[in-house]
């Protein structure tokens, strides 16, 4: 195969967030700009000549262009295999059991998660290490560094590769894998959940669905194991097949965005069971008939009850969650003797507990949730592990939500997203907020006494590596928890999530509405914030 250097010079702006680099299509369209950042990638890695590389995206525009970039510059760096999904697909958490399953070096995939998709929308590619997780910051950082000086890349002289049939084709000493982006993934599945239990729970009737797929990538995952394998009616996956544009939504499974699902979930007739997925496939939204089950309890539910789940008969070594995630599952740890970590945001920062086999469960705030199985948050496994929960425990969702509450006392939990806000404005929130910081121990508001207030700093347990600057965390004596950070993830200016979070014990009172009960503490983090004065909005973006 004949082998080109093209010379080319930087781009300033492609240092990766939390998931990799995310931007515009059109930013990623420019000349040499995703074959700059696929090269840094390859400068970043060594002793990679010879090894198997798994290539997917989430199918959103711009995704197959991208895919036959990528095996260009990697066939000339020397790769020995490129595993490809089929039309160059594959979920987040799929690529990273490919990645495990085969011994690949890593994987590139390339998603935006649940930023929209199309001509003016998102595209991001994030890079996956050989624990199928996403890469750690010294990586991202040697990345950035390369990517700042980078003068020329490697490019094969091959002509397009068909994407589309699956097989083996050899070009020279590089073999090119194109697999079918479900299998491998539905026997993991398989594997982990009691399929024979769900088979005939669905088909006496016992458990009715509703998944969204939102028009993303889980569409011919959920569809191949809901209703192929595991028998529930054609149909039950909506918004199956997916599209570039995700049919001009916003691939992100909460209730704003989930209209369809929600209406279905609140309306009359409802199924027992509903659920959804994002653009790339490793988060998930979990309801019942006319219940909604925030992140932060579904990863304590699970934690409660993971014996009920064949792969975690054996009992879990122990969970983490991300900082901002509510203090749900230290709950359930404490009482049944277990670790407990916190972590800041992104999954990357489970990869070393996952690994040491410190924890079995981890999740996040933004309806993420996984376990060993895989090194990303996995939105089927989620969907599965309830599904396997329901059937287990013959109860419906709102049942098993309020017994937990009744045993453990409920968090309620809300965030509050800011969007698009200017930069300027965005860090003189923050500077106004750390000039606040060291005054408030002590202080009262009303029933509330400031415990502590600090800027959150993690120290990895396994390798001690530390990241600081990981949002403000204001902390009552009654456990109430105030939080503020800006986002890792967005492309539009700033985005300022404030997340916020009161504890009850008393079960008489877990059926309130939870910006009813957050209110006071809503109107309080205005007060340190200020949100609302300095931008002039009156409300937020989102509120999940
Ligand atoms: C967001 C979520 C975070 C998640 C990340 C990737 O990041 O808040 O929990 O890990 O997306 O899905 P953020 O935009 O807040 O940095
Ligand atoms: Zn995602």
């Amino acid at each position: 195969m004949q082998i080109n250097t093209q010379s080319t010079t930087p781009y300033d702006d492609q240092k990766p967030g939390t998931s990799g680099l995310r931007k515009k299509v059109t930013v990623f369209q420019q000349t040499n700009y995703l074959e700059n950042f696929v090269q840094s990638i390859f400068n970043s890695l060594q002793d990679f000549q010879g090894t198997s590389l798994v290539i997917g995206g989430d199918g959103r525009f711009f995704n197959r262009e991208a895919i036959q970039i990528i095996i260009k510059i990697a066939a000339a760096n020397g790769f020995g295999e490129l595993i490809i999904g089929q039309g160059g697909l594959l979920s987040t958490p799929a690529v990273s059991n490919l990645i495990r399953i085969n011994n690949a070096f890593g994987g590139i995939i390339l998603s935006a998660s649940h930023n929209p998709g199309g001509p003016d929308e998102d595209f991001g590619i994030k890079y996956n290490v050989s624990n199928g997780g996403p890469a750690p910051e010294k990586f991202t950082d040697a990345l950035y560094e390369n990517s700042t000086t980078i003068s020329e890349y490697q490019i094969a002289d091959i002509v397009d590769v068909d994407l589309d049939s699956i097989g083996q084709q050899k070009i020279d000493d590089l073999v090119i894998t194109i697999i079918d982006p479900v299998s491998d993934y539905a026997d993991l599945m398989a594997k982990i959940f009691d399929f024979d239990l769900l088979k005939n729970s669905i088909s006496y009737g016992y458990i009715t669905l509703c998944f969204d797929a939102m028009h993303a990538i889980t569409g011919p995952y959920a569809k191949r194991i809901l209703e192929d394998l595991l028998g529930a009616p054609k149909g039950t996956v909506i918004n199956g097949i997916p599209l570039e544009d995700f049919g001009g939504g916003h691939p992100d499974p909460n209730m704003a965005h989930a209209e369809e699902l929600t209406n279905t979930m609140f309306g009359e007739n409802a199924p027992t069971f509903g659920a959804a997925s994002d653009g790339d496939g490793d988060r998930n939204m979990i309801m019942g008939a006319n219940i909604f089950v925030t992140p932060s309890d579904s990863l304590a539910i699970m934690a409660a009850n993971a014996q009920l789940i064949p792969a975690y008969a054996k009992g879990i070594s122990g969970v983490a969650r991300s900082m901002p995630t509510s203090q749900a599952v230290d709950r359930v740890a404490k009482k049944l003797g277990l670790p407990c970590f916190e972590t800041p945001t992104g999954w990357k920062f489970f990869g070393n507990l996952l690994d040491d086999g410190q924890i079995t469960l981890c999740g996040e705030e933004s309806f993420g949730s996984g376990s060993d199985h895989v090194r990303e948050k996995d939105g089927l496994w989620a969907v599965l592990f309830w599904l396997n929960l329901v059937a287990k425990k013959r109860q419906s969702i709102e049942d098993i939500v309020n017994e937990h509450w009744e045993s453990f006392g409920r968090d309620i939990y809300c965030r509050h997203d800011y969007e698009a806000v200017d930069l300027d404005v965005a860090n003189g929130i923050f500077d106004h907020l750390r000039s606040q910081l060291s005054g408030l121990a002590g202080q009262k508001f009303s029933d509330y006494t400031v415990k502590y207030a600090d800027e959150f700093s993690y120290t990895d347990p396994v390798d001690n590596s530390v990241s600081h600057n990981q949002g403000i965390r204001i902390g009552f004596e009654n456990g109430s928890r105030i939080i503020f950070r800006l986002s890792g993830t967005g492309t539009v200016g700033a985005t300022l999530r404030i997340y916020l979070e009161k504890y009850e014990a008393d079960s008489s009172k877990h059926g309130q509405d939870a910006q009813e009960a957050l209110a006071f503490l809503i109107d309080l983090a205005e007060q340190f914030c200020k949100i609302k004065k300095r931008t002039g909005r009156t409300e937020p973006t989102v509120i999940t």
